[in-house]
């Protein structure tokens, strides 16, 4: 069996990716005539020729005028849709999306519009493929604290169709300290936290996330390898992180796939999980980036099982469907001859 083969048949949860940057080029193209948006590209192989970049602001200045394509309510539950669809085929069983509110409502779109959309994608996804899946709302991190607030407020109608919320965008120089009240707010209402913290920011952030905003994950997290006494600290806690191999490659975190810390920290004892962060971008579903771990980390079945089982034990879902899905790793490992003598 090719480890191509032994990835599409493990069963996962994904649980960093961004709705936004989940959009493919033969989609862009269509909501953007649809939307009578001008773009910049006219075929499917321009828009990929431009997905190049150099760090996380280059990216970021194009993701955001990306999402000028959508639009109407329809656009967002497109979007969503086919993230889900092609999750599912994946063999995802529940996935956790980013939703970034903010890139927007600045621009006149309306909040019921993106929630609809969004929400009632997820919940088609449930009825055709039984993929379950929660939503987490994340502040962009160049805008206030103040602005993070408003969006809070403003999202109480849907309050009970979320899962939490987070941080993201812009990281260096906006630190997790900025957003302290958001934070307190949001666990105060019940809600799961997570920050993206340490992808191009220093451990200081992965720490600042942990011990002031009191995150229940951390999305990336790669800088905690410099802070040996943090690293002891989320293993520890088996506080999670949501780790993108295939994102720090393109936004140049790392310079190869071989220098990504991920064997380190697996090895370590923390929870590591294997995500896609923006797909259409970067090139690659949550899939591809085991396998590109596998090959660059030398990764063996049992490692991949273990990011697998990870997977679910950080993901914000009920308990006994938590354990049903790393049963059915276990009788994978087994049906698929990884698992050396327990072949029936
Ligand atoms: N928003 C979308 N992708 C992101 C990333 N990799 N880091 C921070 N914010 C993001
Ligand atoms: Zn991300």
């Amino acid at each position: 069996m090719t480890p191509e083969q032994f990835v599409a048949g493990l069963p996962k949860a994904e649980l960093h990716m961004h709705i936004e940057g989940s959009i493919e080029p033969d989609l862009f193209l269509r909501l953007a005539r649809r939307n009578g948006v001008a773009v910049r590209w006219q075929t499917e192989e321009e828009l990929r020729a431009a997905y190049r970049f150099t760090d996380l602001q280059d990216f970021l200045d194009l993701y955001y005028d990306g999402c000028r394509v959508l639009v109407k309510s329809q656009d967002f539950h497109d979007v969503t849709r086919e993230y889900l669809r092609r999750a599912h085929a994946d063999y995802v069983l529940h996935a956790e999306l980013f939703l970034g509110p903010q890139g927007h409502t600045t621009r006149g779109i309306p909040l019921a519009a993106v929630m609809e959309g969004v929400l009632g994608a997820m919940a088609d996804a449930h009825a055709e493929d039984a993929v379950t899946s929660g939503l987490i709302v994340l502040a962009q991190r160049h805008r206030s604290e103040e602005e993070a607030l408003a969006m809070l407020d403003a999202l109480q109608p849907w309050y009970g169709q979320l899962l939490g919320f987070g941080l993201g965008g812009a990281e260096v120089g906006n630190p997790p300290a900025k957003f302290a009240e958001f934070f307190r707010r949001c666990r105060e209402l019940g809600f799961k936290v997570v920050a993206h913290a340490g992808e191009e920011g220093p451990a200081a952030y992965v720490r600042d996330s942990v011990e002031l905003l009191e995150v229940d994950r951390v999305d990336h997290g790669n800088a905690c390898v410099d802070d040996p006494s943090l690293v002891a600290e989320l293993a520890g806690r088996r506080i999670p992180l949501t780790m993108c191999p295939l994102s720090n490659l393109k936004l140049q975190v790392i310079p190869a796939v071989d220098a990504h810390p991920l064997k380190r920290l697996l090895d370590a004892g923390l929870c590591v999980t294997v995500n896609s962060d923006d797909p259409s971008y970067f090139g690659g579903y949550v899939n591809d980036n085991y396998v590109a771990c596998q090959q660059a980390l030398g990764l063996d079945h049992e490692d991949l099982a273990r990011l697998a089982r990870n997977s679910f034990e950080a993901a914000f879902m009920p308990e006994a469907q938590r354990v049903d899905a790393i049963a059915r790793i276990d009788d994978w490992l087994t049906r698929s001859g990884a698992r050396a003598g327990e072949r029936e």
